[in-house]
């Protein structure tokens, strides 16, 4: 079929101006982040640092690390980088490694490395890993990707993984065991020396995603915090995930996995001697790799330097205190688990007040707070941006928890009632499968609009631009009608 009418795609060029001046209107309706109204996502510190690397990576936007023999300049960084990388994580000389486009495919990698590994020495055909409850998607990903059955610890009152129940799992398909340095969900620090006792005890690889820490708990640590031991120092650890791109104040497009040495690294590594194409090799998932993201975590390692991210750690750590001492003086609320990095949880111990409401009001607020589930709870990524509105945020949260507090119905309003719902219906394969369903939907060319508010006009009518949970509930809520009326 020849398709002869095109929409989309402009039939003739249009000016540069033009174009710039739309990408900029695009962002309206964006999270303002500048702010330090958002609390995910973003890693920003101001407009200057913000110039600084759009420069750094304007100048390697089009080369391409494919290949580290033909832009000498991308592997001069990139062994910066890890070098750099394996120096604040406390590695020797014979610290290895290669620089991702972010944490999930630094996980992704490690995945695919023990997997391979654990065949090649053992002979293992059925992969398992064995991941705390509290590991990023990121690894249940690449468990879908690689093969690699998960077996997941589950975590005692403290949010800590169960030892003993993690050391029942370890057979002899077990190719490696993960610890995270901190956790997403609740910043805990897993308790890596002793998993590292455990991992070489058994002689198993042991991983930890430090995606989030990596380039803020040494900081942490060298301004003189307690912080337990996680990194290479840790005799059992093998390997390490640590993002650029998060705390490392890099532009999006940056992270390391590293590994304590080549006899690991070398089952990451692809190699295809038979192409048409010339003989291929490949360090990690991408083919072409943007020279952009290089530079400008290269670039952003250099201008700051470990004074400039100890200061950096300490003015996070100062905006995170202070929201710790405000949940821990406000009686409705309560900071989940230990989280002793940059982010944390925290819950709702009165049984008037809830949570996700409590969620919604700090929205209306103009606040962007995630929600955490399993439980319940709501969830602040801090940077050193947040220092500078910290106290706000305190203020409109004591706020927020009275508001609820008065207002108990409010619970069954909004994003609240939208969250509760999708958080604690049970049929979570009936729930995958419809997620798969919309969210495919909104990849469609001409797709729906990937608008995630919650709002209750939104709720009235299950059309295309409506938000994915929102879409999920009203289906929820129909099946559920339909089930009741059989
Ligand atoms: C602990 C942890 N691991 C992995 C990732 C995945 O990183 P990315 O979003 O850069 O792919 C994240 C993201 O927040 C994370 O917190």
């Amino acid at each position: 079929m020849t398709n002869t009418t095109h929409k989309s795609m402009p039939s003739s060029g249009r000016e540069g101006q033009e174009i710039l001046t739309q990408l900029d209107a695009f962002k309206a309706e964006d999270p303002e982040y500048k702010n330090g109204k958002v609390w995910s996502l973003v890693y920003y510190i101001d407009e200057a640092h913000q110039e600084f690397l759009k420069d750094a990576y304007f100048k390697y936007s089009s080369e391409n690390g494919l290949n580290p023999t033909a832009f000498k300049s991308l592997k001069k960084m990139e062994s910066d980088v890890i070098s750099a990388t394996a120096d604040i994580l406390n590695g020797t000389e014979e610290v290895c490694g290669v620089v991702t486009s972010g944490g999930t495919e630094s996980c992704l990698m490690a995945v695919k490395t023990y997997r391979d590994m654990a065949r090649d020495k053992h002979g293992v055909k059925n992969p398992e890993m064995i991941i705390p409850e509290t590991a990023h998607v990121a690894w249940y990903k690449a468990s879908e990707y690689f093969n690699v059955k998960i077996r997941q610890v589950p975590l005692d009152d403290n949010l800590v993984p169960d030892l003993k129940k993690l050391k029942k799992m370890i057979n002899r398909n077990t190719v490696m065991i993960l610890g995270s340095a901190p956790e997403y969900p609740h910043g805990t620090i897993d308790p890596i020396e002793a998993m590292g006792e455990i991992a070489q005890a058994k002689h198993i690889p042991l991983h930890v995603d430090a995606c989030v820490g990596g380039f803020i708990l040494p900081f942490m640590e060298m301004n003189g915090e307690n912080i337990p031991k996680w990194d290479y120092r840790v005799p059992g650890v093998t390997s390490i995930s640590a993002d650029i791109h998060k705390y490392g104040y890099a532009a999006k497009g940056a992270s390391t996995i590293t590994y304590r040495n080549l006899d690991y690294l070398r089952y990451q590594m692809f190699v295809q001697p038979n192409w048409s194409g010339g003989v291929f090799a490949s360090s990690a998932l991408l083919g072409t790799r943007p020279g952009g993201g290089y530079a400008a975590a290269w670039a952003a390692l250099q201008y700051f330097g470990i004074e400039g991210y100890k200061k950096l750690a300490a003015e996070t750590l100062e905006a995170v205190n202070k929201i710790k001492q405000a949940i821990n003086e406000i009686p409705e609320l309560e900071i989940m688990g230990n989280p002793q990095g940059p982010l944390l949880a925290y819950q709702a111990c009165d049984p008037n007040v809830n949570i996700f409401a409590v969620g919604d009001q700090m929205d209306e607020k103009g606040w962007k707070v995630n929600k955490n589930q399993k439980p319940d709870g709501l969830h602040a990524m801090v940077t050193a941006q947040h220092l500078k509105v910290v106290d706000d945020y305190i203020a409109d949260l004591k706020e927020a928890v009275a508001t609820v507090k008065a207002n108990p119905d409010l619970a069954n309003q909004g994003g609240a009632a939208t969250y509760g719902m999708i958080a604690h219906v049970p049929l979570r394969g009936m729930i995958k499968k419809k997620v798969l369903e919309m969210y495919s939907d909104m990849y469609r060319a001409g797709g729906g609009e990937m608008n995630l508010s919650a709002t209750e006009t939104d709720m009235q009518e299950d059309n295309k631009e409506k938000g994915l949970v929102d879409r999920l509930l009203t289906w929820y809520v129909n099946r559920q009608t339909k089930k009741a009326h059989k």
